[in-house]
C-alpha cells in the first residue's frame, strides 16, 4: 500500500487533488453515483448538500472527478454516508489516497471516531475498510434492499 501511495505521489503529484464539493457541482455527484453504486436520487444529492455537518469531498485527476465521499461530522464523531471510486480507477491505490486524507483530516478536527456502514456482501469494501482498522461493532439486519445486513464499523482516531 505504501509503495502505491509512493507511486501516486510521483506520477501524479501535480494532477492529484482533494476538494470540498459544494452544491454546484451536485451534477457530478450524481453521475459517478449513476456510474457506479446508485444509491441516491438527485434530490438526496442535494438534501445530503443541505444536511447539518455535511462535508463531501472529491478526489480529482486534473479536472475529472473519480472519487467522492460524503461525510457527515457529529460533536467528535464523523460518519462516512457515501465512498466510491469510479470502476476505471478502481485497484490503483486512489481509494487509500482519499481513506488516509480522510482520516488525517478528521483526526486534526480532533474527532474520536470514524463510522460507517456496509453490505456483509460487500466484500471488496471489507477488505478495503479493514486495512484501515476498521472493525465491525454492530450488524443492522436485512438492511439493505436485497436482503444484506448493514455491518456497522468503527475506527477509533489518534486525537492529537
Ligand atoms: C472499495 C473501493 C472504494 C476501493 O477503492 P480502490 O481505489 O479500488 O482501493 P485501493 O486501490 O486503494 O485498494 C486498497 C486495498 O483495498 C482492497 N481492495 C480494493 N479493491 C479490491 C478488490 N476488488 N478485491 C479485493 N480487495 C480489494 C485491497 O486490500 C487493496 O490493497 P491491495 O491493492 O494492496 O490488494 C472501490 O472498490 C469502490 O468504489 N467500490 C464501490 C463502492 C463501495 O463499495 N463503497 C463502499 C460502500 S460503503
Amino acid at each position: 500500500m505504501t509503495r502505491d501511495l509512493n507511486f501516486l505521489h510521483r506520477i501524479h503529484n501535480r494532477m492529484i487533488s482533494i476538494k470540498q464539493i459544494n452544491e454546484k457541482d451536485i451534477d457530478l455527484c450524481y453521475e459517478l453515483d449513476s456510474n457506479t453504486i446508485l444509491l441516491w436520487s438527485k434530490k438526496q444529492w442535494t438534501n445530503e448538500f443541505k444536511k447539518e455537518g455535511t462535508k463531501i469531498f472529491g478526489l480529482l485527476i486534473k479536472n475529472l472527478v473519480i472519487g467522492i465521499c460524503v461525510l457527515q461530522i457529529v460533536i467528535d464523531e464523523a460518519q462516512i454516508n457515501y465512498f466510491v471510486i469510479n470502476k476505471k480507477f478502481r485497484k490503483k491505490g486512489f481509494g487509500t489516497y482519499l481513506m488516509s486524507y480522510l482520516i488525517k483530516k478528521c483526526e486534526k478536527l480532533n474527532l474520536k471516531k470514524l463510522l460507517l456502514e456496509v453490505s456483509h456482501r460487500n466484500f471488496t469494501a471489507e477488505k478495503f475498510y479493514s486495512r484501515f482498522d476498521f472493525y465491525t461493532v454492530g450488524i443492522r439486519k436485512n438492511y439493505y434492499k436485497d436482503g444484506s445486513h448493514a455491518l456497522l464499523k468503527e475506527k477509533k482516531l489518534t486525537t492529537k
